[in-house]
């Protein structure tokens, strides 16, 4: 059929844009359209290739066309695809630089590519005249499989390249990856409809480009970074790695924006403490930094070893992910009677921090692990989260295995355990437990509480076991007297602790609201509450529904909140503690409070003066929103030493970027205006 002019140059424009608008949305999360607008030129663009018989391999519409196969297809790597050798310390990576050394003619400051080293699966991508035509795994290095069908559904890989001679043969090779945004909301998904959450970033990467129907593949918003050529025919090659990374980047490839082109071993080994430092602040997972030999001259000089080449090396971070073994599982009793099952671990260094023992949250999160004493399990800590158990490892290995079992009775005060909910358990008791009396004076005496400095975990713990103090108020009645007596406390510190609790009276309304240990209450919530109501009566006496006008405050909070009011004990306490002398000054409610409405703010990289929290409900009393990620809406992005990919992300959408010492001048500015 003769396809009229006029079409052909419909569906170029109509596969041009749909492009475009691919790279906006998967590579910099900046979509200009809306999903429906997209949706539109797609079905009209997969109309006219149906209506004319246009259907090529590189169009967009074939990103998630293809029919599921029935086996995966062997593919040859013509050049093999190499390992890296590793190393591990400063000197080990010294000792690489001095071992090249020998090898060269002249060694002399010799350059390097330095690259995150991006923890997914290896691919192979052989673009033929520009288009892609085959996508591979790494196997074993010779031999890999056809995973063509699944590679067309990643959003950030072109299927054509942007050049217009492109070359015969162009191999590319990188790593494909699941930021760890995308495994939280794939995450999140899974648990909300039931289904088995994913265990880590990079499994998920791997399951789902083995896939052998591509529209499961397509589930998983996977990502690639470029980092090395394999076969090239016709096309010259520029002199090193750096100039061909810019040039894939020109051909519309993802390379990582974290590459750097250094010189010296000093310099590399300054990038990888750097890039660590950055580990926590980047949007996906690493295990270290590869350090590779800049100038292809200079590589061909080196040469290759069986299966690395000798011109590169990855300097590893700490493992994030470890196995050990699950001693035993108590019952612990949180500040509102909460039954949490621990997790008691040999003890084993994960993530920079040696961990022995761990939450495993509720029942379900047992039965979904599988979980039984005595388990060979994987710990994984990543960044400055806590530890968590992630997957059982040979469960037939155990031949012991112990049943975990919730007690019928309390393990701190006896009392019956009641079932609360799906999944929760609790202690029947109330405050009269001994376990929650404790935990609720700790969160009380805690830092963003009432901040009494010097009041430790055990010395509450000990002050409740003798009696001495059975509520919050008993504090403020302690004596001198009595607390000299304590084991390992002398005059001194008693008087120091008699001071600091003394001291601790004069609070602000937010800190006392959030002291009181309301279910749901947070610091931000708190803050939030007394913005909007000004001073306690009100929030006292507020319904379910005045509570719910406020910022954030949903049916639950506000329930828990009317809840612990209506309670008679919780009241009188109150009227203790300030008729003990607890006070605050009198709150102006801040009609700055709408200033920053209907923006969005996103928090990365760490800050000095302030936690995140703190921040966080700063920005919320101010009627902001604070979002995780960087998108096109974001109005402002507050940078902290070690921000990575969301600041890299925000000064390519041009959005404000200011740092912590910049935030600070403007809430306060805020504040007083
Ligand atoms: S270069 C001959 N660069 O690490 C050079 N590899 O342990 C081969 N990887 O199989 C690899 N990020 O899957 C290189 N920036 C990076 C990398 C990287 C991740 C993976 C890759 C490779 C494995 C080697």
């Amino acid at each position: 059929m003769a396809v009229p002019q006029k079409i052909r140059q419909e569906v170029d424009e109509l596969r041009r844009k749909i492009e475009h608008h691919n790279r906006l949305y998967y590579t910099f999360d900046a979509p200009e359209i809306p999903d429906a607008d997209y949706d539109a030129l797609l079905t009209r663009l997969e109309k006219l290739e149906q209506d004319y018989d246009l259907v090529t391999p590189d169009s967009p519409t074939q990103r998630v066309g293809a029919e599921p196969l029935t086996q995966f297809t062997q593919v040859t790597h013509e050049n093999p695809m190499l390992s890296l050798s590793k190393v591990n310390t400063e000197q080990e990576l010294r000792d690489f630089e001095a071992r090249i050394s020998k090898r060269l003619n002249d060694p002399d400051a010799i350059e390097y590519s330095c690259e995150p080293k991006v923890d997914g699966v290896a691919v192979s991508l052989m673009y033929a005249s520009g288009v892609l035509e085959r996508a591979a795994t790494r196997g074993d290095g010779v031999t890999g499989e056809d995973i063509t069908h699944n590679v067309r559904t990643i959003g950030n890989i072109p299927l054509r390249l942007q050049l217009a001679k492109p070359p015969e043969r162009l191999e590319v090779r990188g790593e494909i990856f699941l930021s760890k945004q995308g495994f939280q909301r794939i995450n999140t998904r899974a648990s909300e409809e039931g289904r088995k959450v994913f265990v880590n970033p990079r499994n998920t990467a791997a399951g789902a480009v083995r896939q052998l129907d591509p529209r499961n593949t397509a589930k998983i918003p996977l990502q690639m970074y470029c980092y090395s050529v394999g076969l090239v025919e016709g096309m010259e090659l520029p002199d090193s790695l750096s100039e061909i990374f810019n040039e894939l980047e020109g051909f519309g490839l993802p390379v990582n924006p974290e590459r750097q082109t250094l010189k010296g071993i000093d310099a590399c080994l300054d990038y990888c403490l750097r890039l660590l430092d950055k580990r926590n602040g980047l949007d996906y997972e690493i295990d270290g930094a590869v350090i590779k030999v800049n100038r292809l001259s200079t590589q061909q000089e080196l040469g290759n070893n069986a299966r690395s080449p000798r011109w590169a090396t990855a300097y590893k971070f700490p493992a994030e992910e470890k196995s050990t073994r699950v001693i035993d599982v108590e019952f612990q009793v949180g500040r509102t009677g909460t039954i949490t099952p621990v997790a008691r671990l040999e003890p084993v260094f994960v993530g920079g921090v040696t961990v022995s023992n761990t939450t495993l949250h509720n029942m379900d999160e047992i039965d979904r692990l599988g979980l039984r004493i005595g388990d060979e399990v994987i710990v994984r800590r990543a960044g400055d989260v806590i530890p968590k158990i992630v997957k059982v490892l040979y469960p037939e290995k155990n031949k012991n295995p112990g049943q975990i079992v919730v007690p019928t009775r309390c393990p701190a005060c006896g009392s019956p355990v009641e079932k609360d909910g799906e999944v929760l358990y609790r202690c029947s008791a109330g405050i009269i437990c001994p376990a929650q009396r404790k935990e609720s004076i700790k969160h009380f005496a805690s830092r963003a509480a009432l901040d009494i400095e010097g009041l430790g975990d055990k010395l509450i713990e000990q002050l409740v076991d003798d009696g001495r103090v059975n509520n919050v108020a008993d504090l403020f009645r302690l004596k001198h007297k009595e607390l000299e007596q304590l084991e390992r406390m002398g005059a001194k510190s008693a008087a120091k602790l008699i001071a600091a609790i003394d001291k601790s009276k004069a609070t602000s309304l937010p800190r006392f609201l959030y002291a009181l240990g309301i279910r749901e209450v947070g610091e931000a919530t708190a803050l939030a509450l007394v913005n909007h109501f000004g001073d306690l009566q009100p929030i006292m006496e507020a319904s379910k529904e005045a509570l719910e006008e406020v910022a954030d405050i949903g049916p639950i909070v506000a329930q828990h909140i009317e809840t612990f009011f209506a309670n008679q004990d919780n009241r009188a306490l109150i009227e203790e503690l300030i008729a003990q002398g607890v006070s605050w000054p009198v709150v102006e409610i801040d009609h700055s409070a709408q200033a920053l409405k209907g923006q969005t703010w996103v928090l990365t990289g760490t800050l000095e003066q302030m936690s995140r929290n703190e921040a966080k409900a700063e920005l919320l009393a101010l009627g902001a929103k604070v979002a995780g990620s960087v998108s096109a809406r974001t109005d402002c992005v507050v940078a902290g030493p070690g921000a990575g990919s969301k600041l890299a992300k925000a000064e390519q959408l041009n959005i404000k970027t200011i740092d912590e010492a910049e935030f600070l001048r403007q809430l306060q500015e805020l504040k007083t205006k």
